[in-house]
């Protein structure tokens, strides 16, 4: 069943910006693209690099150890050298507040 998290309010992450956040003990970053909000799984997954010490461009994530670029809306490996998928997490708003689920 999925079990939603409260993570903050919509302006608690503004426009081109990542936030670590861990909900159910798991490390997520929490993206905005305009008014869109995401989450992903806060590991790179060509190694021990977190996603929220990362850079957005483009739509995508950069990781700070190896430059490898996830796409941010779906967590697609996006440049070598990363070929896996990051975890995509599911965010809403209800009621003025961010919810992302875990
Ligand atoms: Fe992220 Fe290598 S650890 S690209």
């Amino acid at each position: 069943m999925t079990q939603w998290h409260d993570v903050g309010e919509p302006d608690d992450f503004p426009d081109q910006g990542i936030w670590p956040v861990r909900i159910a003990g798991v490390e997520v970053a929490v993206f905005r693209l305009g008014d869109e909000l995401h989450a992903l799984h806060d590991q790179c997954t060509h190694g021990m690099a977190r996603l929220s010490d990362g850079y957005v461009e483009d739509g995508c994530v950069e990781c700070p150890l190896h430059q490898g670029l996830f796409d941010i809306r779906t967590g697609e490996p996006r440049c070598a050298p990363v070929t896996q998928a990051v975890q995509c997490f599911p965010v809403r708003v209800v009621a003025g507040r961010v919810e992302v689920a875990a």
